[in-house]
């Protein structure tokens, strides 16, 4: 496969044409940190941590580096100000489920109205159980601050045999859902 040209946090790398730039830097052994990016699915680019500064055409310019691919003559900054600034507001909206990730960014407690839940609506399980498993049970419900995951009422017997999303779930909320469904 073609391989591009580009730089990322100063350093050049020959990167695959079609790989993301998160994926490439991961390769690097260059660390961006995310919440929902998942192998195993297709990009949803829902969370926007993994931010990243390009420079293309001599501007510059935020992106979510799990969405956008590598380019020829790219360069990227992972952890320039800019992008510390607005990782440490995306912590802050996440907040029960990036504390450990707010201690690195000196960030301590959120401005915002604290959910009564720690699920961040990384959306992981609503899309595992859709794209890897076929089943639709897990969903989003409800809208803006409302929004909540949820299972289809009287589907989920195959999730007290199935529990694969439960290991992407960073805020245990699927687990507490199931639990009050299947109580
Ligand atoms: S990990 Fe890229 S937007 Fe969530």
């Amino acid at each position: 496969m073609k391989k591009v040209s580009m730089n990322i946090d100063g350093k050049t790398v020959e990167a695959q044409e079609g790989a993301t730039i998160l994926e490439t830097a991961e390769a690097m052994g260059i660390h961006i940190p995310h919440l929902c990016y998942n192998e195993q699915l297709k990009v949803y680019g829902g969370c926007r941590l993994c931010m990243v500064e390009i420079t293309k055409n001599g501007k510059k310019r935020l992106v979510a580096s799990c969405a956008y691919p590598v380019e020829e003559g790219l360069v990227v900054e992972t952890s320039s100000e800019k992008v510390k600034k607005i990782r440490r507001m995306i912590i802050e909206l996440i907040w029960p489920v990036a504390q450990d990730l707010g201690r690195e960014y000196g960030v301590t407690a959120s401005r915002f109205r604290a959910a009564n839940t720690d699920c961040s609506l990384c959306g992981i399980c609503v899309r595992y159980c859709a794209e890897v498993k076929g089943s639709h049970i897990a969903y989003f419900k409800g809208r803006g601050i409302d929004r909540e995951i949820a299972l289809v009422p009287g589907m989920g017997k195959e999730c007290l045999y199935c529990r694969e999303c439960f290991n992407f779930c960073k805020g245990s909320k699927i687990l507490q859902e199931m639990d009050r469904v299947y109580a």
